[in-house]
């Protein structure tokens, strides 16, 4: 697999796109898991989703269930969420709100919402509650969006994130959330970002946004964590939806020139970003399997088209679950094809530039820890 790699590496246009073991086998997913996931800063949810004093969620990141807390001090904080006594799982739940403490319902070891063990029932004389908090992962958090990183020594988010392109304008923590919809993807991460970097395939499986966007535009940016680049709208329309227009108002503080672009980027490993003139559509793929992804996908507004009198998402909403529907059946697709016997890495089009971009960086990732005779 070394020597495929390093043909997915070359210059585009003698590269080959990726061997079929990483879509399918699990040895390369558990590879992934450990050092792409379980060390890199992963978007787990928004800090509106944590509005309270306890407000907590879970997510599962190369393989260990992770446990998100606002604290009494209001600051968010990232656990292991394994009990230092046996450790027994903490919190199953996907998201709720704790009152006051953690409990571990085995034997009762009680944690403060910053970690702290408060109290281990019956403890031998000499037991020190203070040896013994929660474990702590890294958490961060920009432009509204929570980040969680499981390595210690992991660089900090800002410097991880350093060469991507400057959002501030589109004031990415004022955003709330419209909608969210979960789907359950029967493909490899890997093909759902791969599909997410490119637009060669729009005009063909997309045909509400190839009339409203030109899709010859966009994807033509990469950089050393991200992929992506703006995509014009066409004369006679305003934004990405099912009419090709809506009532919500430009986002504040945008540029007249964004008012004619979505800005597209994937985030490695599987933030997913699309920048409307009026709303921002946020993915994010997490692995389950070698063949199946749970993508998450999010409408964000500002508050004040959130509240205002009328506002009515649907338009908006639709156009995204239509193409979303459209991307996972191809994403099938492609995993039932690259899983065959009959797949033989392909050329890239100069089209996606940014799909090469992407496998070139997961290359360049994977290779070094592959055992060399992989
Ligand atoms: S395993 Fe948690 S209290 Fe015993
Ligand atoms: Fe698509």
């Amino acid at each position: 697999m070394q020597r495929e790699l390093a043909a997915t590496a070359r210059p585009l246009a003698a590269a080959r796109t990726l061997p079929r073991r990483v879509y399918t086998d699990a040895e390369v997913f558990a590879l992934e898991s450990r050092v792409l996931f379980g060390r890199m800063w992963l978007c787990v949810g928004r800090e509106e989703d944590l509005p309270e004093v306890g407000s907590f969620l879970t997510q599962e990141i190369g393989g260990e269930k992770i446990l998100v807390v606002r604290g009494e001090d209001r600051a968010l904080r990232a656990f292991f969420n394994v009990c230092r006594h046996r450790g027994a799982r903490l919190v199953e739940e996907p998201c709720g709100r704790l009152r006051g403490a953690i409990g571990c319902p085995y034997h009762a070891w009680t944690y403060a919402l910053d970690g702290r063990l408060l109290c281990a029932p019956r403890a031998a004389p000499g037991f020190r509650t203070e040896d013994y908090p929660l474990a702590q992962a890294r958490l961060e958090a920009l432009g509204g969006f929570v980040f969680v990183n499981l390595d210690a020594n992991a660089p900090a988010l800002g410097a991880a994130l350093a060469d991507l392109p400057d959002l501030a304008r589109y004031q990415l923590a004022e955003l709330r959330r419209v909608r969210a919809i979960e789907y359950a993807v029967a493909a490899n991460w890997k093909v759902v970002a791969e599909n997410y970097s490119e637009c060669y395939h729009c005009p063909l499986v997309h045909p509400q946004l190839h009339r409203i966007s030109d899709v010859t535009s966009g994807f033509a940016q990469a950089g050393a964590c991200f992929n992506g680049g703006p995509m014009r709208l066409r004369a006679g329309f305003t934004t990405m939806s099912m009419s090709g227009t809506t009532a919500f108002p430009p986002l504040p503080g945008l540029t007249a020139e964004d008012h004619r672009l979505v800005h597209y980027y994937l985030v490695y490993p599987n933030l997913m970003l699309g920048l409307h003139p009026q709303y921002v559509l946020v993915h994010r793929a997490w692995p389950l399997a070698p063949d199946r992804t749970r993508v998450v996908c999010e409408w964000l507004v500002p508050q004040a088209t959130l509240s205002a009198d009328g506002f009515d998402p649907s338009d908006v909403v639709e156009f995204w679950d239509v193409t979303n529907r459209q991307d996972w059946a191809l994403c099938e697709r492609v995993q039932r094809g690259a899983a065959s016997a009959g797949y033989v890495p392909g050329p890239y089009h100069p089209a996606e530039l940014c799909v090469h971009a992407f496998d070139k960086w997961y290359a360049d990732s994977i290779a070094p820890v592959l055992a060399p005779t992989s």
